[in-house]
């Protein structure tokens, strides 16, 4: 999960990295008093999950609270590379000597962590890291012993920062890693870590990306979710624990398991070239426990995708067999009732297969239609949503 930059500040504050004052306003009105509140020159920032907001417009320096009002106004309902403006922080404006450059993230390929640093930071760094490569440091992190202050300084020294501001600046890495670690980041960024003409260190622009694996350590965390701005397909799914991911076709596609649900998109997609280009509209994943109120849950997401014209339900039966997986299906259809509008077409094959059969028959449901196969179940089904 990505955050926004005031949630990034926000963290940076409670393990101690310095930021300046921000507050969040989602009217002019709020962000004139929030600009009294702060005082003095403030800058008023687009709260997007997106970089580059400065050159698009989303960064504005304000002098009065009149200002930020005026900037605010222009700021909020810009949009930023598809990504609407709904809120503005209203920072305190720093005066910038240097801006530098600083990121530690997880390094899968060599199952480390990797920090990139540079003096030469602010809103061109993708632009240096392309033509100018040797001006961005790239320094492996153990992640057994993390940016320690030994590391820290060797990261510093590294990205050439001049001998009298190494102490300085390694304490921030420092405390940088701290909410990498302390959070359980995927990503900690800082652009711009700025040399203020006072001679402070100040991350001016944070951008964190949590480990969504390791929310069960945080509750804080779900706190952050943006509930707004999340999929509500996919909030439905997270809610009842589904592995889902919405797609852009027209077959709803549940299955248990990741890799028989994997194969099962290829198929649909290969079937529905003979039939108007259909495709499959979703990843569904019911894992090991096919019951009842887990195949509802997922036929309910499903069902409630309106580009959705056909489900096809391809499960494997293993240790959760076949008769019961018919059962959930029997059992969640009659939960759904009349919600339930859309055809299915179910294919089952594995433990208890005939028995499993044997009970959709019996329930002999006007939406149901059964495949032996899986190509014939895609075929079908490909062939349903098209019609
Ligand atoms: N609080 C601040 N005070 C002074 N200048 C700022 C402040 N925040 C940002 N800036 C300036 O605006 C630039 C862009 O802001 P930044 O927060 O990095 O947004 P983005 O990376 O999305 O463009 C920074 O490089 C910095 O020069
Ligand atoms: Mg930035």
């Amino acid at each position: 999960m990505d955050l926004y930059e005031y949630q990034a500040r926000d963290l940076f504050e409670k393990y101690e990295v310095p930021v300046l004052a921000g507050l969040i306003a989602d009217t002019p009105e709020e962000a004139r008093a929030a600009a009294e509140k702060i005082g003095g020159v403030v800058v008023v920032k687009a709260q997007v999950k997106t970089g580059g907001r400065g050159k698009a417009g989303g960064v504005k320096v304000a002098k009065t609270p009149d200002e930020a009002y005026e900037a605010a106004k222009a700021i909020l309902g810009l949009d930023i590379k598809g990504h609407v403006v709904k809120r503005v922080m209203v920072a305190a404006g720093a005066r910038i000597d240097k801006e530098y450059y600083f990121s530690v993230l997880l390094d899968r390929a060599n199952r480390a962590y990797l920090s990139l640093c540079s003096v030469e930071g602010g809103m061109e760094i993708e632009e240096l890291a392309v033509e100018r490569p040797e001006a961005l440091a790239r320094v492996s992190v153990d992640p057994l012993t993390g940016i320690d202050k030994q590391k820290a300084v060797e990261i510093a020294e590294a990205a050439g920062f001049a001998p009298e501001l190494v102490d300085k600046v390694s304490d921030v890495f420092v405390k940088l890693y701290s909410v990498y670690k302390g959070e359980d980041a995927t990503l900690v960024e800082v652009n711009p870590l700025v040399l203020t003409e006072d001679g402070e260190i100040i991350a001016l622009d944070g951008k964190v990306t949590l480990d969504e694996n390791a929310d069960f350590r945080h509750a804080g965390h779900a706190l952050l979710e943006d509930k707004d701005a999340a999929d509500p397909l996919e909030a439905k799914a997270k809610e009842n624990d589904l592995n889902y991911v919405k797609l852009d076709g027209q077959v709803g596609v549940i299955g248990n398991g990741a890799g028989l649900v994997m194969s099962t998109l290829d198929v649909v997609a290969y079937a529905g070239e003979n039939h108007g280009g259909v495709k499959p509209a979703n990843f569904l994943d019911i894992g090991g426990g096919a019951s009842a109120e887990v195949m509802a849950a997922g036929l309910d997401v499903i069902l409630g995708d309106p580009q959705v014209k056909s489900v096809f339900v391809n499960v494997f039966g293993g240790i959760t067999a076949c008769d019961a997986v018919a059962k959930g299906i029997v059992g969640a259809l009659a939960e759904l009732g009349s919600t339930a509008t859309k055809p299915l077409v179910v294919r089952l094959d594995g433990n208890k297969v005939d028995e499993g059969r044997a009970i959709l028959r019996d329930a002999n449901h006007p939406l149901v239609t059964l495949a032996e196969t899986m190509d014939e179940g895609a075929d079908k089904a490909a062939e349903l949503a098209n019609a």
